[in-house]
């Protein structure tokens, strides 16, 4: 198996477009027919000199199979097109070390024995794949990474990531890997996902220059620290790490969701300058974070809140609007009664208001209806939370948290149970 097909004029418009100043925009490089095909399958050492002759190939390259000790690519300089380099299984090195450009994809995948690589020139490639290489402890980007799109890293033996010296990315995706201890990067900007998950037990990841990001996502992580990060466009989760503290010093907002769940070491939330969640806040199940002040700009919401620990501390200064239901369940000493008076206030605009602390024995939950007049904004409903806006015909049960300001609070906490049994009963 050979060149499977030569095109006479290699058209290489639309290429990946590498961000961080790349080389890659407009490259319309001429080669030889002999190195411009569309696919080119390798499953023999013969067959991968063939194009390592190439010093520019035009094209995809695939070499797979077990019949390779080493892949030797000494020769190719650029590749326009994507590099599939999997499952060389007898392979335990990988020699490139002329390689400077991968326009597409460079995939090194289920090589179980690869301990090699040496990609010592490479620079630019749109996005490098290095997946399910257990052997693999180095990276062998001597040269370093400027220019790339997407850096996926998963499943690898690597202890480091030397040699990733991007700036601008759309994604960087860095999971499964057991002995990387610490992600220090300068990437500036990610515009698509961040996600670092599931790497050494105690990693540490500091992204000091980043300053915008679309969605962050962390698991089993110990620290993490972007104090420049002003801006996330999507959803920020931090999950199941051993983070003692939660500090992104500059974020000023938030486009979608913010999620802080299961860290069974977080004891201190720090968000000084955020003032506006686009999505859901959610807090649980936290063990040890006992409050959480922490959120003194925090003025919108967009989604729902839902919150649940041991908190003994906790307020929202400056929270004006949640546009969804609302859920605080503490066994701590912080009592609902802030919570509450931002429900009276009108300021939690979803359907569902519900908080109980350690003095509420049953639980002061309601299901608002609309169905009554008595509530003064349900023009400003926004719909966009389920559930029964409107859709409660029980006509005795209209009686809304809202009208009860001045009503003990026995008499208060009675009305919103029978309120939320009434509206149930329609719902349910
Ligand atoms: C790329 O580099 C050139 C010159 O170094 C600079 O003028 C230009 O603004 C850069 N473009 C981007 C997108 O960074
Ligand atoms: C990439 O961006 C960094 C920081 O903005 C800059 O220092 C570096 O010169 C850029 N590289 C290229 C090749 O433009
Ligand atoms: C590697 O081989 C396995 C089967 O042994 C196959 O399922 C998998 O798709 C192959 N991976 C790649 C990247 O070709
Ligand atoms: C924030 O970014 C600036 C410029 O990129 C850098 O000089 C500074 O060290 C960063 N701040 C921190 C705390 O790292
Ligand atoms: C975030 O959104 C703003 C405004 O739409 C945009 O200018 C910025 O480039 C976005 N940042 C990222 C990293 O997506
Ligand atoms: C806390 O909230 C989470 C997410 O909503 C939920 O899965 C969990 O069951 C709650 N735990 C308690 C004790 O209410
Ligand atoms: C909770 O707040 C009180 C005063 O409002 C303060 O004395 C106490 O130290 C706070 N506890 C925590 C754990 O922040």
């Amino acid at each position: 198996m050979s060149f499977k097909k030569f095109l006479a004029s290699a058209s290489i418009v639309g290429l990946a477009v590498a961000a961080n100043n790349s080389t890659l925009t407009t490259a319309t490089p001429s080669v030889d027919s002999a190195c411009s095909f569309s696919d080119f399958t390798a499953t023999a050492s013969s067959q991968v000199q063939s194009v390592a002759a190439c010093s520019t190939a035009v094209g995809s390259i695939y070499i797979y199979g077990d019949s390779f000790g080493t892949v030797e690519l000494t020769g190719v300089e650029q590749i326009y097109g994507d590099l599939h380099i999997n499952n060389v299984t007898q392979a335990s090195a990988i020699n490139a070390p002329t390689l400077q450009l991968v326009s597409g994809e460079l995939e090194v995948n289920g090589n179980t024995i690869l301990s090699n690589l040496n990609l010592a020139q490479l620079t630019t490639v749109g996005s490098l794949n290095l997946i399910a290489l257990p052997a693999l402890e180095q990276t062998g980007l001597t040269a370093g990474i400027t220019s790339a799109d997407e850096i996926i890293i998963s499943d690898t033996g690597l202890n480091s990531l030397a040699g990733i010296n991007v700036y601008k990315l759309k994604v960087f995706n860095v999971n499964n890997n057991d002995d990387i201890e610490t992600i220090d990067s300068g990437l500036q900007e990610v515009t698509d996902t961040i996600d670092i998950s599931h790497n050494a037990e105690k990693v540490d990841v500091t992204l000091d220059q980043l300053t915008s990001a679309n969605n962050i996502y962390l698991q089993s992580i110990n620290s993490f620290s972007a104090p420049n990060l002003t801006v996330a466009n999507g959803s920020i989760s931090l999950s199941s790490s051993s983070n003692e503290k939660f500090e992104l010093a500059e974020l000023t907002s938030i486009g979608k969701s913010l999620t802080i769940d299961n860290n069974d070491e977080l004891e201190e939330l720090d968000f000084p300058k955020l003032t506006s969640i686009g999505g859901a806040l959610e807090i649980s199940e936290n063990e040890n974070l006992k409050s959480f002040d922490g959120f003194s700009e925090l003025q919108t919401i967009g989604g729902s809140v839902n919150m649940n620990g041991t908190f003994d501390n906790g307020t929202f200064d400056s929270l004006s609007r949640v546009s969804g239901g609302f859920t605080l369940k503490t066994d701590g000493e912080l009592s609902c009664e802030a919570f509450n008076k931002l429900n009276s206030n009108g300021d939690v605009r979803g359907d569902k208001f519900q908080c109980e602390d350690k003095v509420t024995t049953s639980s002061s939950s309601s299901r608002k209806s609309n169905s009554g007049s008595s509530t003064d904004n349900s023009a400003d409903e926004t719909g966009s939370t389920t559930g029964g806006s409107g859709s409660s015909s029980s006509g005795g049960s209209s009686s809304s948290t809202r009208s009860s300001e001045g009503t003990s609070n026995v008499g208060k906490l009675a009305s919103v149970i029978a309120a939320f049994a009434a509206v149930g009963v329609a719902l349910f």
